[in-house]
């Protein structure tokens, strides 16, 4: 993993700081005033551009809690805890989604290779709540990167509610910018509304970013309390890019260690709630956006109810010393 870059090594790469927090290619973004993750409540609307000040406050873990929306730099508001739907079948997935929004939750990560993109387009289009409120996140994975076009169109059939909140790459892979490009131009037509990497650090980041006309709303990276990023998500979110975790419970069929952890069971008994939720509420206070998978509702409940408790400096320090550097998938 390489180490940590300066605001000015980034500069080095050819992208002025207003080519990387100034955007172009998204619909909507010219209403919007521009952002970042880690700015308070103000982000909903009217809030001032980035701010190296914005990052040390919020940035690598304070008792401040994320907003519960943020926007993004394409200008588009987006819920900052949410629903991940990976290895859920159609039925399932289907119930979990009404279940997250039954709950108040308000985005769902999906994915071509998840096979389920239909179910969670059933689950928007049969919920009480208006398309407009939810946020849907899908990504093309590397062996579509060849023919992208049609991997938008097929990726809007399957999930069948009008746009795409959100459209990642899944993966880097041979032909990833000019699929980039694709979804800028989906964008431009009005099919996607923001686009994001998945599995993108910073060596891979600084070798992209150069070569595309739109910064990334969003990144997408393996983060729980033992592979922490924590060179990599400080260097993405300066950058104005928004920080995603997958595998923030240590990942489905991965957590039983990281769910009995010591360290975290005393925090959790401190605040009378669970392990996930001290997970989960850790990532908010990092400004890193959640979207934990989960069959249970009851479970679904519960990861989003993280917001009657706060964690100490003293209890993120301590989260912050599990880092064991350990992944538990090999992307
Ligand atoms: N971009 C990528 O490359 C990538 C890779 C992997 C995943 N993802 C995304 O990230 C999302 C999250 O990852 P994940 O779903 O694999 O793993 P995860 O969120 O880290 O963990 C899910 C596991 O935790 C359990 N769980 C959830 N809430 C719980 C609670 N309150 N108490 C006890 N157990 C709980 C779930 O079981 P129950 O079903 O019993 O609740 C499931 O076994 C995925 O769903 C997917 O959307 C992206």
């Amino acid at each position: 993993m390489a180490t940590a870059l300066s605001r000015r090594s980034f500069l080095r790469l050819g992208l002025t700081a207003s080519a990387a927090l100034g955007f172009s290619g998204c619909a909507g973004r010219g209403d919007a005033p521009q952002t970042r993750a880690g700015d308070d409540d103000s982000s909903v609307s009217g809030h001032a551009p980035a701010t190296e000040q914005g990052r040390d406050a919020v940035g690598e873990g304070s008792t401040a809690e994320m907003p519960k929306t943020i926007t993004l730099n394409s200008g588009y508001e987006m819920p900052t805890q949410g629903l991940g739907t990976y290895a859920l079948d159609y039925d399932t997935c289907v119930g979990s989604v009404r279940a997250l929004i039954e709950a108040g939750g308000r985005l769902i990560d999906t994915a071509f290779m998840y096979h389920n993109e239909d179910a969670v387009g059933e689950g928007v289009r049969t919920c009480s709540v208006p398309r407009e409120e939810l946020f849907v996140t899908t990504k093309l994975y590397p062996n579509q990167f060849a023919d992208s076009e049609a991997a938008i169109e097929q990726a809007l059939k399957k999930l069948d509610v009008g746009y795409i909140d959100l459209m990642l790459l899944h993966h880097p892979g041979t032909g990833d910018v000019e699929a980039y490009r694709t979804m800028e131009r989906a964008v431009a037509a009005g099919k996607i509304r923001s686009l994001g990497l998945s599995n993108w650090y910073i060596e891979e980041l600084e070798s992209f970013l150069p070569q595309v006309e739109t910064v990334p709303a969003l990144v997408q990276n393996e983060i729980h309390p033992y592979y922490q990023e924590q060179d990599v998500v400080p260097f993405i979110q300066d950058l104005g890019i928004v920080v995603e975790g997958w595998y923030p419970l240590g990942g489905r069929g991965h957590n039983t260690e990281l769910l009995a952890d010591p360290e975290l069971t005393s925090i959790a008994q401190v605040h009378g709630v669970s392990v996930p939720q001290v997970i989960l509420r850790w990532n908010r206070q990092r400004n890193i956006v959640v979207i934990p998978g989960s069959s249970n509702p009851e479970h679904i409940a519960e990861d989003l109810d993280i917001h009657g408790f706060s964690l100490s400096d003293e209890e993120m320090m301590r989260i912050s010393a599990l880092d064991r550097a350990e992944k538990h998938d090999w992307y």
